[in-house]
């Protein structure tokens, strides 16, 4: 007999954006003449830009040869990927991070996801609530015990330390879903907590890029001490529109410390790497080629103006649904604009509703946690036409 890990059993039965599409798939089928517009999941509209296609083709051409093939890479990534993260991501930000601190990955979903096989089951995990569901999901896979830190319009969406003593904390700023951020001074919190408590912080960075406003971290090794206590995750899926592309990374500081259950310290990083040659054989040559030229001068001002339009998108909604008389939170520093669902609905009657009186698609703050409830979120990864349709749509439904 084969038996099971038990622990599947207590997941809801279906991921939240499967959930979803599966919702507006069955619409659609009743409903065909009806023009929909998603603004659910996360997704990226824009198509990848001309320096990351460009590098593309050439790594294609290059495979073709018998001087240019490629079989096996290193399994932590090309060193070329590698060191222009740490030049223009770190060292362009007084941030000193060594090139075996980075590991190149398919997704930042798949890393935090797997990040928990390197630690132990009887860590207590602090999360969110609302939360991004990857960091709950594969934490009730694994069997842990689970703390959430409420945040909401109440607290100015900024968690509040845990009352009781946790080992695993997962933060993610710009905030998927509120769209909210951190301060500075409010990350240090987290991090002199970590320290005190030997925790760790898996810090998720995927919406640094949209960040406009001054005093805002970009990365929690900003703050001093943090490479002694947090794990980074960076994503090229909402900057240079690699959703279907595929390439992340995640930084593991050598400094970074695990515990055995007799208290002898050792190296996240050593772990990390031991796990990612057993279980990975490395993001492809062509799409690492295409991530280095995000960092090419072309590369970073295309991805620029595709973010700015994102932005002015998030701009669109943000205005046009206080002008319909919501309360809304967000949008600024993020591609995220999450808002309070009108009185005497919970958020899957809204999304129904929404669905179905106007035809836009949202993601109900519940499906992120118990806290989400009464919130929805809207994504301005949608193009311009439809964002600025959807809003007008709403505002004459209101
Ligand atoms: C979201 O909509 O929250 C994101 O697209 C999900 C993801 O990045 O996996």
């Amino acid at each position: 007999m084969s038996y099971i890990n038990e622990n599947f059993l207590k997941l809801q039965d279906s991921y939240l954006f499967s959930t979803i599409a599966k919702k507006v798939a069955k619409y659609t089928e009743e409903n065909p003449d009806k023009k929909i517009i998603k603004l659910g999941i996360g997704d990226v509209t824009k198509p990848i830009v001309p320096a990351c296609l460009k590098a593309m083709h050439k790594a294609v051409d290059e495979i073709g040869t018998t001087e240019g093939f490629k079989g096996y890479g290193p399994e932590q990534g090309y060193e070329f990927l590698r060191k222009a993260i740490v030049e223009n991501d770190y060292k362009a930000r007084g941030i000193t991070i060594q090139e075996d601190e980075i590991f190149v990955s398919d997704g930042a979903k798949c890393d935090c996801g797997n990040i928990v096989d390197i630690f132990a089951q009887n860590n207590k995990v602090a999360i969110t609530d609302p939360v991004y569901p990857v960091y709950l999901d594969t934490n009730v896979m694994s069997g842990r015990e689970i703390t959430y830190l409420p945040v909401t319009a109440e607290n100015n969406f900024k968690p509040e330390l845990p009352k009781e003593k946790v080992d695993m904390i997962y933060l993610c700023f710009p905030n998927n879903p509120t769209g909210t951020i951190l301060k500075k001074e409010d990350l240090k919190k987290w991090v002199d907590y970590a320290k005190e408590n030997q925790a760790i912080i898996l810090y998720d960075a995927a919406y640094e890029a949209f960040i406009t406003e001054e005093n805002v971290p970009h990365s929690i090794y900003e703050i001093e001490g943090a490479k002694e206590v947090a794990i980074e995750f960076k994503s090229y899926s909402k900057t240079a529109g690699f959703t279907g592309v595929r390439c992340a990374y995640v930084v593991i500081p050598k400094a970074l410390k695990g515990y055995t259950k007799e208290g002898k310290e050792v190296s996240l990083n050593k772990l990390w790497n031991r796990r990612t040659c057993t279980k990975f054989n490395g993001v492809s040559y062509i799409i690492q080629r295409a991530a280095e030229a995000t960092y090419s001068e072309e590369g970073k001002r295309q991805i620029q103006e595709n973010i700015k339009a994102y932005l002015e998108n998030a701009k669109i909604i943000k205005e046009g649904l206080e002008e319909a008389g919501f309360t809304v939170y967000g949008g600024i520093n993020s591609p995220y604009i999450w808002l309070k669902v009108p009185e005497g609905m919970n958020s899957w009657e809204f999304f129904d509703k929404l669905l179905e009186e106007v035809n836009i698609v949202g993601t109900p703050g519940s499906g992120f946690g118990e806290h989400g409830e009464g919130y929805f979120r809207l994504t301005a990864f949608g193009t311009k036409e439809n964002t600025i349709e959807a809003i007008e749509r709403i505002k004459n439904w209101r």
